[in-house]
């Protein structure tokens, strides 16, 4: 009994650490497509902001923000998985009745849903990282651009390209797609187990998770998508001569 207990508690706290990191995580994603939504305003605008990011308290924060972020994905992900796996657990028949149409059976669906797209996810980060961030496998080299008369990395020209192949267009319109689902379900359950599970705003939680879901999803497949119909390749790249 004890020992069901602990289980218990310990899952509740669990819960509590995957709410809370996934609040955060929503805080950085509205801060990262509004940056990005410059893309969609040229170069220059994009590039002077990635430069203002780079240069804020000379040069600190941003490694600073990289340490939390880590931090934040790895405790979102280790206790999302944890979470899933004692939910499992603590029902014998583990997932077989998700056929079925009740409450718990549809519960379970969404859950197994986050456990997949979070795990899509994750990778999906993993590589943007690799891809944006540090430049593996770009198109061509992109020499540094001015800016306040200091050397900076063109971000816009190496994001430009990328999107103008169209399996790269489609993989983000997948994980974009996915992301907008994540979201939608773990907003919802972030604020129940932060105990937000009053009846009478349910369906308050429910449509604003719903408008932010959605709102998310949107801007960042907008990126990829205005990108690949109005915006050349740079010139040297691979896709610009063909
Ligand atoms: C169309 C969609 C997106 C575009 C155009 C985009 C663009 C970028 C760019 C250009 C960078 C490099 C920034 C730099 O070097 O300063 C970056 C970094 C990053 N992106 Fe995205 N991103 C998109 C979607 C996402 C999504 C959906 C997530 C998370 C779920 C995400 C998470 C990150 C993370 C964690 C970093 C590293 C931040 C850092 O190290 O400072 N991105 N992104």
């Amino acid at each position: 009994m004890a020992g069901l207990t602990d289980i218990t508690r310990s899952t509740v706290g669990k819960k509590l650490l995957n709410g809370l990191t996934g609040l955060l995580l929503c805080g950085f994603i509205v801060s990262h497509l509004t940056g990005n939504l410059l893309l969609l305003v040229g170069r220059e605008a994009f590039n002077q902001y990635a430069y203002f990011l780079h240069s804020l308290g000379h040069g600190a924060v941003v490694p600073i923000m990289e340490v939390g972020l880590v931090m934040l994905f790895g405790a979102h992900a280790i206790s999302g998985i944890s979470v899933a796996r004692s939910r499992r657990r603590a029902r014998p028949d583990g997932y077989k009745k998700s056929a079925n149409a009740g409450g718990t059976s549809r519960k379970s669906l969404a859950s197994r849903s986050m456990i997949v797209t979070g795990t899509v996810l994750l990778i999906f980060v993993i590589l943007h990282v690799a891809q944006f961030k540090l430049g593996w496998g770009q198109l061509r080299d992109y020499p540094d651009v001015m800016i306040d008369g200091h050397a900076s990395v063109d971000l816009y020209s190496r994001v430009v390209d990328w999107f103008n192949w169209a399996p790269m267009v489609g993989l983000y319109v997948v994980v974009m797609l996915m992301l907008g689902n994540h979201l939608r379900h773990g907003f919802w359950s972030a604020f129940q187990t932060l105990g937000a599970n009053n009846p009478r705003y349910e369906n308050l939680i429910n449509t604003a998770g719903m408008l932010f879901a959605a709102a998310m999803a949107v801007g960042f497949l907008l990126i990829p998508i205005y990108i690949f119909l109005f915006v050349e390749p740079t010139a040297g790249s691979s896709l610009a001569a063909g």
